[in-house]
């Protein structure tokens, strides 16, 4: 087990009801103003927009709103909410929404207590020495933003999608009241369920041995996803799956499962970002549309790993050698990705890039040729070529 730093200062608020007493909970935090963010219009048609702002109100807590946050959201919305919250003198950020909402909202957080152009922190030009604190109310389970130190936002200026990650952001609550994903579609519910396990995956498929406990803790976490995941197919509004659905979304990317590992491979998270970036995809769908490819181009460079995860995660029966168990193990995980309705190729994934837009997702995802990505096999720009062309 490699040495690790846990740290997941995010107080979570969980179950039926919970975000009722959010404007107590804001005043605890002793701000002025809020800034409500949100997306682009679910939580108005549900009708929570409106019960936080009364919320807020009985708490005497004076706010200011900015909607209409694009899912892969966009640098632009970000500045505009720099300069709003400048302007009013705001010192809270309330995220209600997914990832797309707490990352914008984290990134307004940076541009406010930094000088200079944000975008920088996401260009890896330069780190953040502070953000403003930013609360949560999820309303979908599925990117793990409300627990974690990332934030990604998509700059419109050549549709690039850039991360950026630093414990400033961390939000400083989370509200998490399974009820308020059963409005989502499908689609989502599922994507989400997608980006949930390869949080894990990620940190899972990794070179570090002697892992009983993170691994074990993955592995159930995992399952457990999977099993949900069938039972929201047919019965989206059963409370006990979506429970378990969100509060794995929170532990799998919290840092828990990346306990003692060396980090995690992540190359399918950056092949994804230039998928989303380019062609503004659901991030969880993606994921699926990509992993299968990324998965066997990689697979002898870890096939141990790969088939200790066929075993213990997909049920599979261990059948001659390794090798030969975890290439099951890997179909085995796109059948449950078809089961769920989900696209195991980018032409399901409903996009068709050209020979020359693969070759520019490989430029942009290696940086220009300055970065390689992935640790179980680690990857250049040819090797991120092919795999977006075997993804096809
Ligand atoms: O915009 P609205 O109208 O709210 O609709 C949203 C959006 O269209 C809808 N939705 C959300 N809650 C709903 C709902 N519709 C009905 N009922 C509800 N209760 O769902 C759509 C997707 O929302 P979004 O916030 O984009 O989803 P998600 O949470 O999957 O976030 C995706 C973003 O997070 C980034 C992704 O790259 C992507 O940009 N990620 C952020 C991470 C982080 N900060 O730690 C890690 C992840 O790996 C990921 O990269
Ligand atoms: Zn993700």
């Amino acid at each position: 087990m490699n040495q690790f730093q846990y740290y997941t200062p995010t107080k979570v608020i969980f179950g039926k009801g919970t975000e009722e007493n959010m404007g107590a909970l804001v005043q605890e935090y002793g701000c002025k103003k809020v800034l409500v963010h949100y997306g682009g219009g679910s939580v108005k048609r549900s009708g929570l927009l409106d019960r936080i702002y009364q919320s807020l109100d009985v708490a005497g807590i004076a706010y200011v709103s900015l909607g209409k946050v694009v899912p892969n959201p966009h640098l632009s919305l970000v500045y505009e909410g720099i300069e709003l919250c400048k302007r009013e003198g705001v010192d809270f950020i309330l995220a209600v929404g997914g990832g797309s909402v707490i990352d914008s909202a984290k990134a307004i957080g940076y541009g406010v207590t930094n000088e200079g152009d944000v975008w920088d922190f996401y260009e890896k030009k330069r780190n953040a020495s502070a953000c403003l604190p930013v609360g949560v109310i999820l309303t979908i389970a599925a990117a793990g933003s409300e627990m974690s130190d990332s934030s990604v936002i998509t700059n419109e200026n050549g549709w690039v999608k850039r991360g950026y990650s630093s414990n400033y952001c961390r939000p400083k609550f989370a509200i998490m009241n399974p009820e308020l994903t059963m409005t989502l579609p499908q689609y989502q519910t599922m994507s989400g369920c997608v980006d949930i396990m390869m949080h894990t995956m990620e940190r899972y498929l990794n070179h570090a041995d002697n892992m009983e406990l993170t691994d074990g803790i993955s592995e159930h976490l995992l399952r457990t996803v999977m099993k949900n995941a069938k039972i929201l197919l047919n019965d989206p509004e059963n409370y006990d799956a979506r429970a378990e659905v969100m509060w794995a979304g929170s532990l799998s990317h919290n840092g828990l499962t990346g306990c003692g590992t060396d980090g995690g491979d992540w190359a399918s998270h950056q092949l994804e970002h230039e998928l989303g970036g380019m062609f503004d995809v659901a991030h969880g769908a993606g994921l699926a549309a990509i992993w299968g490819s990324w998965a066997r181009y990689v697979v002898d460079a870890g096939a141990e790993r790969f088939a200790q995860f066929a075993v213990n995660v997909m049920g599979v029966k261990a059948a001659g050698d390794g090798m030969q168990t975890a290439l099951l193990g890997i179909e085995a995980m796109e059948d449950f990705y078809r089961f769920i309705h989900m696209p195991v190729s980018m032409k399901e994934l409903g996009i068709e890039p050209t020979e020359e837009q693969m070759k520019e997702l490989a430029r942009k995802c290696s940086f220009w040729g300055r970065r390689t990505i992935g640790c179980v096999k680690v990857l250049e720009e040819e090797d991120m070529y092919q795999i977006y062309k075997k993804a096809c």
